[in-house]
């Protein structure tokens, strides 16, 4: 069986958005396990560099934004892969709609015209990170790639778009492209310090400080949480495999897990933690999701390692050797 993975060894790699949650996990791999090159382009908004501590004297990292075509264009020069992953987050989606905009959709442009207009040789895929939120509130379970988008916020709205740019520009213009479309990606390296860390990382980082577990709502609302690791491996084979090349991938487990439930997989590891119920935001607009992994399954040979109590355990071991 091919391995398609052995393709990025040694390559030189981009990663926008590279000292954030998944980004910064991506950049660890791309560098230890695959002895990429890898150029770091984050403006720092929600991150810091010393996540990349670990890898700081094996990439070069520039903290600029992905809005600044200026500086950030002459950085795409020889580059084999870029990896868009820049973005500004669903929590903060109805408060800068303009912000998300540019930074979610319009920096997406911006690069795939660059790359339309200039000659990149080396360039094998650009990919971008796409999110499961465009399923909105589906009444179908699991929803896979081809059902219809149900926008409910400015974040999916944006990322929509961005994907949208994206797969057209494949299309019109022959630009090689991948698009993952993550479901709740959750794991170590979530800043718990961080506004927007997701349930997973609050939760975890509230238990074993003795901190509340808010439950917004009634707490029976479900997700589809995939493990760090796996959305990581997902995003690489995306990025290599031939017949990833122009499509739309999911990425997640299929199974559901409600809040309550993510509160009782935590205290069974942790001990007896508190829960405060609160109302809901105006984000918690989804009910349910399960998400489809059939295609990225048949295509790409990709499946999850991690089932959800097997990550938090994992997440859980992180922080505590981290706090
Ligand atoms: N984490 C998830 O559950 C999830 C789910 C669906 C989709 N995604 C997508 O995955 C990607 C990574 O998400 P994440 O969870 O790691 O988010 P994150 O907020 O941890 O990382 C995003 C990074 O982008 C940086 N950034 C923001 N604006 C920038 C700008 N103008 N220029 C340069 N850098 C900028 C931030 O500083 C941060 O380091 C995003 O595209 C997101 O939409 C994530």
């Amino acid at each position: 069986m091919i391995n398609h993975k052995e393709k990025i060894k040694n390559k030189k790699v981009l990663v926008t958005g590279g000292a954030g949650f998944v980004g910064h996990n991506l950049v660890k791999t791309l560098v230890n396990d695959y002895n990429c090159k890898v150029i770091v382009v984050d403006d720092l908004s929600n991150s810091s560099e010393a996540m990349l501590s670990e890898v700081a004297d094996k990439i070069e990292f520039h903290k600029i934004s992905v809005c600044d075509k200026r500086k950030l264009f002459p950085l795409f020069k020889d580059i084999n892969y870029i990896f868009h992953l820049a973005c500004k987050q669903i929590s903060s989606s109805g408060l800068e709609p303009n912000i998300h905009l540019r930074i979610n959709a319009e920096s997406t442009l911006n690069m795939l015209e660059y790359i339309r207009h200039n000659n990149l040789p080396e360039l094998k895929r650009f990919i971008y990170t796409g999110s499961t939120s465009i399923y909105g509130s589906s009444v179908k379970l699991p929803v896979n790639e081809n059902d219809a988008p149900d926008v409910l916020s400015n974040y999916a709205a944006t990322k929509l778009l961005g994907e949208n740019y994206t797969t057209m520009y494949c299309r019109n213009y022959d630009i090689p492209i991948s698009v993952v479309r993550y479901s709740n990606v959750y794991g170590y390296g979530q800043s718990p310090r961080n506004p927007y860390a997701g349930v997973l990382g609050k939760f975890i980082h509230n238990a074993l400080t003795g901190k509340p577990l808010k439950i917004f709502g009634d707490g029976e609302q479900t997700r589809d949480y995939t493990f760090i690791d796996d959305a990581v491996s997902a995003t690489i084979l995306a990025a290599v495999h031939p017949r990833a090349y122009g499509d739309i991938f999911n990425v997640g487990t299929t199974v559901e897990t409600s809040v309550k439930k993510l509160v009782k997989i935590i205290s069974d590891i942790v001990g007896n933690v508190t829960v405060e119920n609160v109302p809901e935001r105006d984000i918690d607009n989804i009910r349910r999701r399960s998400i489809d992994i059939s295609k990225i399954h048949k295509n790409l040979g990709w499946s999850p390692k991690f089932g959800i109590e097997r990550g938090i355990k994992e997440t859980i071991d992180w922080y505590k050797k981290t706090l």
